[in-house]
């Protein structure tokens, strides 16, 4: 069984556990839907103040829903649309600390007050992003994304995607 320290804070110094978590959590497994579906779960578990957690993966130029934690959300985001079809059309993280600032965005949760997407690369490839809301204000900042692209970036190279598509 895999037991979660569950912290409801914003210390950063939960990290470098989340991130040992990880480690333990997808060891011994490439399978990606697998991996995507722990990780997702283990992020919404432990990160705290967070009310939506989950990846969208790139499937013929669109976003489609992947496995996730949280309310029942919109299926399909074009690129270049809302805050997940933004960081896909920029290749870069989207930080939003207020969304009702951010012009185009998609609302599935009406609770969400803030939200950060990190791009998800395999071979320099964007091949989805992973999508956090929370229902505070400017909950996400620069060494929460610092993290969460380690995170990120651990996951992607333990998976296995050959039979992603
Ligand atoms: N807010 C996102 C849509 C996905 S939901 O938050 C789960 C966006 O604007 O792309």
């Amino acid at each position: 069984m895999f037991s979660l320290e569950i912290t409801t804070d914003n210390r950063k110094n939960q990290y470098p556990l989340i991130l040992k978590q990880l480690q333990h959590l997808i060891e011994g497994e490439t399978d990606w839907l697998a991996n995507l579906s722990n990780s997702a779960a283990h992020l919404f578990h432990t990160l705290g103040r967070v009310n939506w957690v989950g990846f969208y993966l790139l499937k013929q130029g669109q976003l489609v829903l992947g496995p996730f934690q949280g309310k029942p959300a919109c299926v399909r985001i074009p690129v270049g649309k809302g805050v997940c079809g933004t960081a896909v059309a920029e290749n870069e993280t989207v930080l939003v600390p207020d969304v009702h600032q951010f012009s185009g965005h998609i609302a599935c949760d009406s609770e969400t007050k803030s939200e950060i997407v990190i791009p998800v690369r395999f071979q320099g490839e964007i091949i989805g992003v992973l999508d956090i809301d929370s229902p505070e204000l400017e909950r996400f900042d620069e060494e929460d994304q610092a993290y969460l692209e380690q995170y990120v970036e651990y996951l992607v190279s333990h998976t296995n995607w050959s039979r992603f598509h």
